[in-house]
């Protein structure tokens, strides 16, 4: 084998070996329950303003979102002028919607505070037996369809000091706090292969009692608060695609400029 060949097979199959074991690894002590894809429309900003709601009234009250400031999420989900509201709605908005804390001092939190909850670490540590995460990188650091899965994911289980377990993050410290409008889950398992000797087979939850919401309407909520975390997680993504495509344009427009100067160079040369 010649050497540049030995390189381009170093610099091709070594990456790819890495990559394999680093899959085998991950996956081995990962979820053994598929993800439920889903696929999240950060445009469509009634669903991110529904999200930043359900965000505000379920969540926040235990998770902080310690890297955004309420004015900046009130506009990037499109409370703004541009769509009709006077900067006195918009605060009015603000105010009504997404804030429901007091600072230190017990006075209202002003809107360009960033969103921090009033749940003290130790008090939390005391309730849940573990931390509160913040929750303004998670989705980035899980992603889409792991949150997405996660809140679809909880389950009765009395063996649990809150009463339920998830599907995807085993022996969770979490309550279930979307159970009155999903309704009571059990775990299931398929039946197993005897062959194989498997005494059950994948895991899948079923609905025993009812919530407020029908499962479509409750799939709804999620994504919207699923859409609502990945905005959150990298807010310049929602200008970074319209950067993207003014760049494309001008790389195009330069493609032609370039090939006329090239032309114009060669010409007198033979
Ligand atoms: C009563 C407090 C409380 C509320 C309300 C709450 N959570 Fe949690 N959440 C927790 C705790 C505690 C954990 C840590 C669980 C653990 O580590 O076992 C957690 C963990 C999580 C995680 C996993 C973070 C990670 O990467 O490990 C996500 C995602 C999450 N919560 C989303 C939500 C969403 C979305 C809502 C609103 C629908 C919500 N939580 C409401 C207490 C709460």
């Amino acid at each position: 084998m010649s050497n540049s060949i030995r390189k381009w097979v170093f610099v091709l199959i070594v990456p790819l070996l890495v990559l394999l074991i680093l899959n085998i690894v991950g996956g081995s002590s990962g979820h053994k329950v598929p993800l439920q894809q889903v696929s999240v429309d950060l445009d469509d900003k009634a669903s991110l303003q529904r999200g930043a709601k359900y965000y505000m009234n379920y969540c926040f009250g235990c998770h902080s979102l310690n890297f955004s400031r309420y004015n900046r999420v009130a506009k990037d989900i499109g409370l703004t002028s541009e769509n009709g509201f006077s900067d006195d709605d918009v605060t009015k908005l603000i105010k009504e919607n997404l804030i429901f804390t007091t600072d230190e001092e017990g006075k209202p939190v002003k809107t360009g505070t960033l969103m921090k909850t009033a749940y003290s670490p130790k008090a939390a540590a005391e309730a849940f037996g573990t931390s509160v995460p913040d929750l303004s990188l998670v989705g980035r650091s899980r992603g889409p369809e792991w949150i997405y899965s996660y809140l679809k994911g909880f389950y009765l289980d009395p063996s649990r000091p809150m009463g339920v377990n998830n599907i995807v993050f085993p022996e969770v410290g979490m309550p279930d706090v979307l159970i009155n409008l999903r309704g009571h889950q059990v775990l299931e398992h398929e039946a197993g292969n005897a062959e194989e000797g498997e005494h059950h087979g994948a895991p899948k939850l079923k609905l025993v009692k009812p919530g407020k919401l029908s499962p479509p309407e409750f799939d709804r909520v999620v994504k919207d608060l699923t859409a609502f975390l990945t905005y959150v997680s990298e807010p310049a993504q929602l200008s970074r695609k319209t950067y993207g495509i003014f760049v494309l344009l001008f790389l195009i427009l330069f493609f032609f400029v370039a090939l006329a100067l090239e032309k114009e160079y060669w010409k007198d040369i033979h």
